[in-house]
């Protein structure tokens, strides 16, 4: 959700380093974007609504220039336009500012300091840029008229800010939203809302913590505390592949990594795995699941939906009661807690501002939390007791595939470690059942002719769909309907598949495509009966079976695998089919509207 990118160095290409960057970051979700350039001739501003490529149309010509920043907006306070694209400058054009995030206090700043200064955009952002102008003309140093600013901001951000008459430096602020300093080799230096638009200048980088300010210069960078104080932070590595960030021969960042899923599974093994036949994951971790006396899982989205299935696996094969709850609710509606308490926070982005929220909470309770991320480094890693990586290299599609299939597998490594600690026996081998869903994987996703043609054969066409599985498989298709209506925008609902009796089968009728998984052996006859109830009523119902549950009229039979781990696998062609119905209706599958990868707002 927004980005924001910035260059101050010696090269005059920086139109080229931020445009290239801001397109590294669509990923995230926005709907207008723009870039300054500041130069001997002044700033340069160029903005646009709609896609990059938009925008570099409207840049059209090279500006030579040493510094700039550019960011990708997500609407929040005011409509998806060009006026309200940023960067925004203050009244007398000297600063010029690209904002991530929401002040939540802007209409009251706005009364009490700016009531005579007409703004010409409806963003919050824009009463940043004209406080520092209106503190800097009232006789304040731009970086204390900054600080002061700050101190005044209530909400979320991450700020990157050119003064007009100081080309040697560009400000950069954060707080709550998230904000990276890329460490050139003594010449330049670059900053972005994640690594991916600088991994291919550099692969050193400071993190920034809440409330801070930094200075970027050509050949330092200096952090401030929001009392001005100058802050000590050590560099880190972080070693990210180009090629991880490339879409190859692929169509689409969604299709690539769907098809990544089977060297995923194997990765983690390798990363988790410890030096006999087991896993191992850092024992005091291990200790705080197997100590404490309930888990509560608290997570967005598609993550959500993985923990619903790890919630399975704890309470299964660890014995441990666990809670599985959607973060923007937790706040209002906090159950009562165990007194030993332990908090996972799943978060393909470690950055998703409603589960930090539960996080914040819950740290100020008093409780232990781990965080299962992505990304390493990230806020959500940073601020919990303990993390757990899912290695499986950036997610750039906005659809989640691959972090879910990552986020199982670890949850099961998880629970599995645990159960051995408390000396509780899996009755299958883990380690080699995982290797079995590996191959399966490999399988599935070379059949994607089949689940082409049911795309089309059951969702081309149609508004709505449902889906339904029951036991485990009905999270499944929680995750499966997300996946359709995310890319597709046919509107899609999962469904355990004996509640679909109690009111919702009143809106089945003919032809209405019903998807229907069954994978477990105790739940297959039951999910088969309510296949049989929808098509009565005329629905169409597409049958995802697996191998040995079979039946002749099934539509799609995926290879056989553990019980405990079919979402791994039953989960790809529900990817797969949502893909290509998306392809058929010519959907922006990346980039879906509306929505936004890292949702850094509440
Ligand atoms: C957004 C994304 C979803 C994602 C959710 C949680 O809504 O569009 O794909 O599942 O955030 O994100 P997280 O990074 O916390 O897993």
């Amino acid at each position: 959700m927004c980005g924001i990118v910035g260059y101050i160095g010696q090269n005059m290409d920086t139109d080229h380093f931020l445009l290239s960057g801001l397109e590294k970051l669509e990923y995230r979700g926005y709907d207008s974007a723009g870039i300054a350039l500041l130069n001997d001739e002044g700033i340069h501003v160029f903005k646009e609504k709609g896609r990059i490529s938009d925008l570099r149309k409207t840049v059209h010509t090279s500006i030579p220039a040493t510094q700039g920043i550019g960011q990708t907006r997500w609407a929040t306070h005011g409509a998806p336009n060009r006026v309200n694209a940023h960067p925004h400058q203050s009244q007398s054009g000297r600063f010029t500012l690209v904002h991530n995030g929401v002040i939540e206090n802007y209409e009251s700043l706005y009364e009490n300091y700016l009531k005579d200064i007409p703004l010409t955009s409806d963003t919050d952002t824009e009463i940043i840029v004209q406080l520092v102008d209106l503190f800097v003309h009232e006789g304040l140093e731009v970086s204390a008229a900054l600080l002061k600013v700050l101190n005044l901001l209530k909400g979320s951000y991450a700020i990157a800010m050119i003064d007009k008459q100081d080309a040697d430096k560009i400000y950069i602020c954060k707080n709550k939203s998230p904000l990276l300093v890329g460490l050139g080799d003594g010449t330049f230096n670059v900053f972005g809302s994640d690594a991916l638009p600088m991994i291919h200048v550099t692969k050193t980088f400071v993190q920034l913590l809440d409330e801070e300010m930094v200075i970027v210069e050509r050949k330092q960078v200096t952090i401030k505390n929001l009392k001005g104080e100058t802050v000590l932070r050590d560099s880190f590595q972080m070693d990210l592949d180009l090629d991880d960030i490339q879409k190859g021969t692929y169509a689409h960042y969604m299709l690539k990594e769907i098809d990544e899923q089977p060297f995923i599974v194997r990765k983690i093994i390798q990363e988790y795995q410890n030096t006999g036949s087991g896993f191992e994951v850092q024992s005091d971790i291990v200790e705080a699941v197997s100590t404490c006396d309930r888990i509560y899982i608290i997570a967005c989205g598609t993550s959500y939906h993985a923990g619903l299935i790890g919630k399975q696996y704890l309470e299964n094969w660890a014995q441990v009661p666990v809670e599985v709850h959607i973060a923007s609710e937790f706040s209002y509606n906090t159950p009562l807690l165990a007194r030993k308490s332990l908090f996972i926070f799943i978060s393909q982005s470690g950055e998703t501002a409603d589960s930090r929220a539960v996080l914040k909470k819950v740290k100020q309770l008093g409780y232990p939390a781990l965080t299962i991320t992505n990304v390493v480094g990230s806020t959500l890693s940073r601020e919990a007791d303990y993390s757990l990586f899912l290695h499986a290299g950036p997610e750039i599609a906005v659809a989640s595939t691959k972090a879910y299939t990552a986020q199982i597998t670890v949850l099961a490594i998880l629970a599995a470690v645990t159960a051995d600690h408390k000396s509780i026996p899996l009755s299958f081998d883990l380690l080699h059942e995982l290797g079995v869903v590996a191959n399966a994987m490999e399988l599935i996703c070379d059949r994607k002719p089949e689940m082409q043609q049911l795309a089309r054969e059951y969702l081309h066409d149609y508004r709505n769909a449902f889906f339904i599985g029951r036991h485990i498989d009905y999270y499944v298709v929680l995750e499966g309907a997300l996946k359709l209506k995310e890319i597709s925008y046919i509107q899609a609902e999962g469904f355990a598949g004996g509640e679909l009796k109690h009111g919702t089968i009143a809106l089945i009728e003919t032809d209405t495509p019903v998807i229907a998984l069954t994978t477990q052996s105790n739940t297959n006859l039951g999910i088969r009966s309510n296949m049989k109830e929808v098509a009565a009523r005329g629905a169409k119902v597409c049958t995802i079976a697996m191998e040995g549950l079979d039946k002749p009229d099934d539509q799609l039979i995926i290879p056989s695998v553990h019980e405990h781990l079919t979402p791994l696998l039953a989960v790809i062609p529900l990817q797969i089919i949502s893909y290509y119905a998306a392809l058929e209706k010519g959907c922006d599958i990346d980039k879906p509207r509306n929505l936004a990868k890292s949702v850094t707002v509440e």
